[in-house]
């Protein structure tokens, strides 16, 4: 079976091609030049792996419009790539995509929805430049996630029975805070004020983050992927090209 990764040209897609093809299947990445004729460039494919823009203006229309050129295409298989805690009032990008869950649960094709937490890897570029300083409280809970586990998650429900109907949350093996994360890479850490033209909806995203951080459980994931998921050490160490793993001792959890 081939899968057509709608978005697939990007980070996340990226790293589902990475796994499904360590899984031997044939895959056809999609950018948005795809979005000419996406019925056109979905015929063939067995099923599609769906990935929303960041930030959209409008994910439910653009949802609608993936699964109605799935459908017109004849591929029966969505699996659709959300987000953890989709429904929160509070974060616009968020509810987008509570509200497009809906859309593909009542999309007629056969549907697995995917919920990762924040992956480790968005932290990597202020890791890598000597300190970590984020818009929100550095001492909050959160499942982050490897990026890479998330593809394999996303190989593992395209390629296994017993996927149909399901939504799975995906988060890392413990709740980390930001200062967690800094002490393990051993740069210092800072919480800083948004830049001014941050996007409405990232500055909403910061403010919920600053209060609540964004707590995500790791046993769907566990179960998906058949062993612990990576830890956020673990993730450093390999994206950073460490030899030792550093102590990640997380405050929280
Ligand atoms: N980062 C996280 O921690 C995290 C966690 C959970 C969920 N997510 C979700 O993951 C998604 C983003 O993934 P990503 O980081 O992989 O994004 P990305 O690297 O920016 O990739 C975006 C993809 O969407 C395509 N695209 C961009 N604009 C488009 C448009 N107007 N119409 C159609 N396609 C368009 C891009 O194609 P081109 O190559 O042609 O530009 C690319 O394939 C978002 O929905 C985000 O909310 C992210």
């Amino acid at each position: 079976m081939k899968v057509a990764l709608v978005g697939g040209t990007g980070k996340t897609g990226r790293a589902v091609e990475a796994a499904l093809t360590r899984a031997g299947v044939e895959t056809h990445p999609l950018g948005r030049a795809a979005f000419a004729d996406l019925a056109g460039a979905l015929d063939g494919s067995g099923a599609v792996h769906l990935v929303a823009p960041n930030l959209h203006p409008d994910e439910p229309s653009y949802v609608r419009s993936v699964l109605d050129a799935a459908r017109a295409a004849g591929v029966g298989r969505v699996v659709y790539h959300s987000v953890a805690s989709p429904y929160v009032p509070a974060m616009p990008h968020h509810v987008g995509k509570a509200v497009s869950e809906d859309l593909v649960r009542r999309s007629g094709l056969d549907w697995t929805i995917l919920q990762p937490c924040a992956y480790v890897q968005n932290l990597l570029p202020a890791l890598r430049s000597g300190e970590l300083a984020v818009p929100y409280a550095v001492d909050k809970p959160f499942g982050l996630v490897d990026l890479d586990d998330v593809g394999e998650a996303a190989a593992v429900v395209l390629t296994t029975p017993g996927h149909l109907g399901a939504t799975y949350e995906l988060g890392g093996p413990a709740l980390v805070t930001t200062a967690d994360v800094a002490g393990a890479a051993g740069v210092p850490v800072r919480r800083v004020d948004a830049e001014p033209d941050t996007h409405p909806w990232l500055r909403a995203m910061f403010d919920y983050y600053d209060e609540h951080g964004l707590p995500t459980g790791p046993v769907p994931l566990a179960a998906l992927l058949g062993r612990t998921p990576t830890d956020v050490a673990e993730v450093l160490a390999r994206e950073l090209g460490w030899q030792e793993l550093p102590a990640l001792r997380p405050g929280i959890g």
